[in-house]
């Protein structure tokens, strides 16, 4: 085969290949030998035959090769990323005590947090996901750290400075809700001056359990003054979630105790991971204040938390992404996420809700995309962010070429199926090119 590979320096470029991105939830649509057009850093569209406005811009050959869009991650653990594949025979709290919160209190330590999130970041830029809403730990040079680091890769990110001030160890308890409040606004000033083109700060208290009432006051009034996305724990877990009836005898369900502060959605943009035991009520209140899930259904197997009710979420129109959770998932690749999801959701059918019919391989891919790539055009990130996961023109220019040579068949294989295999078995060795933004990471 032959590929002529120019240098792109400019954001006005074509790829030319085999095309395939969600129209809608339920379709995808491909294209064979196409051509994507980027226009300053966002996607013009895709054409079977090259328009004449564009036959100016570079044309990068990736001929015979599968393009699609870039992956979001919408929820994942950097500090976890160390121990990923530890305590999986544990389930959430007992897991949060033994592996977790050990782990991250050696993030007070920025020589160890360099190391490690160097590791983390270096493995993120070689995999297919292109956008992440990331936890830190609660120190603030660390979680400054991992966000220099992440903005040097190119990726798109949200990464939060936790807040935790109940119900953890002393090694990774914030002294009281002024001692975390403080914290916050003192990351939030260290990155006033750094001018981050693809990373953003976003609001993060851990869940309930360990936040006090006066911290979430606080952190209220920070998210009002910053106008910042906030990312949260919700029904995780059934003794989380008993807990957190004890801890907030006022709220009437999981969600209402962040909405008694004002936080959970309307005008604070969330996303809020798990919800494998919301209630009617909970994911009604989410829709309509358009709260995001992040459901992370293999972090949801490895910790004993359960089967989240997906055909749910998307019947009921809630805005739905996918997460790795790492380290309560192992894998990172979002790729991956989506079989999770397909899985598990036949194995609630089976187990528990026989009219709930099992996600469609077109759905999961729409959340692993677009579904989460979304939350990026709606979090009012600075400079007007805007959404990725789609090819349609507007949307911000992710995209990854996947060289599907050795996943070939003895038969000849659609665009589509050539995603379906790429979705179930290739690995970041068949990512031939990785763009984020309009920039090439790499390829
Ligand atoms: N709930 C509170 N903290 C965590 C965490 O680190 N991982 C998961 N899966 N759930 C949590
Ligand atoms: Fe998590």
């Amino acid at each position: 085969m032959y590929f002529i590979v120019t240098k792109v320096d400019s954001r006005n470029f074509v790829l030319k290949g085999d095309i395939a991105y969600s129209k809608s939830q339920t379709k995808i649509q491909s294209f064979e030998n196409s051509y994507l057009v980027c226009e300053k850093g966002k996607s013009a569209g895709v054409f079977p035959r090259l328009p004449a406005a564009f036959a100016g811009f570079p044309l990068i050959d990736y001929t015979g090769r599968l393009i699609l869009p870039g992956l979001t991650d919408l929820h994942i653990h950097a500090p976890q990323f160390s121990f990923r594949s530890l305590g999986m025979d544990m389930e959430l709290l007992s897991w949060l005590e033994k592996h977790a919160f050990p782990e991250e209190a050696k993030y007070r330590d920025a020589e160890y947090a360099r190391r490690a999130y160097g590791l983390f970041v270096d493995h993120l830029k070689r995999g297919p996901n292109t956008r992440f809403c990331i936890f830190a730990t609660l120190h603030v040079p660390a979680t400054v750290i991992l966000m220099d680091l992440l903005e040097e890769s190119g990726l798109v990110s949200m990464a939060g400075k936790v807040n935790m001030d109940r119900n953890s160890p002393d090694i990774l308890r914030e002294a009281n809700a002024d001692a975390s409040a403080a914290a916050t606004r003192e990351w939030l000033t260290a990155l006033a001056g750094r001018n981050y083109k693809n990373t953003y700060p976003i609001l993060t208290p851990r869940f309930i359990p360990s936040c006090s009432d006066d911290l979430m006051r606080a952190l209220s009034g920070i998210q009002k003054q910053y106008a910042l996305p906030l990312q949260s724990h919700l029904s995780e877990n059934q003794r989380e979630i008993a807990w957190v009836r004890e801890l907030c005898p006022s709220s009437n369900f999981y969600g209402d105790a962040y909405a008694q502060f004002d936080l959970f959605g309307a005008n604070t943009p969330t996303v809020m991971a798990h919800c494998v035991w919301s209630g009617n009520e909970e994911l009604r209140l989410m829709r309509n204040r358009g709260v995001y899930i992040a459901h992370c259904p293999q972090s949801n197997l490895n910790i004993s938390s359960g089967i989240a009710p997906a055909r749910r979420f998307l019947d009921m129109g809630i805005p739905t992404g996918l997460g790795s959770d790492v380290a309560g998932g192992v894998h990172t690749s979002i790729f991956r996420a989506m079989t999770d999801a397909i899985g598990v959701s036949k194995l609630r059918q089976c187990l528990a809700a026989k009219d709930e019919a099992p996600i469609t391989f077109e759905e999961a891919f729409w959340m692993g995309t677009l579904g989460g790539g979304s939350f990026f055009g709606k979090a009012g990130l600075p400079g007007n962010a805007g959404a990725a996961g789609s090819f349609d023109p507007g949307y911000e220019f992710d995209a990854l070429v996947i060289d599907d040579a050795d996943l070939a068949a003895p038969f000849r294989l659609s665009v589509e199926e050539r995603l379906r295999r790429t979705v179930y078995l290739s690995d970041d060795r068949h990512i031939a090119a990785k763009y984020v933004r309009g920039k090439a990471l790499f390829g």
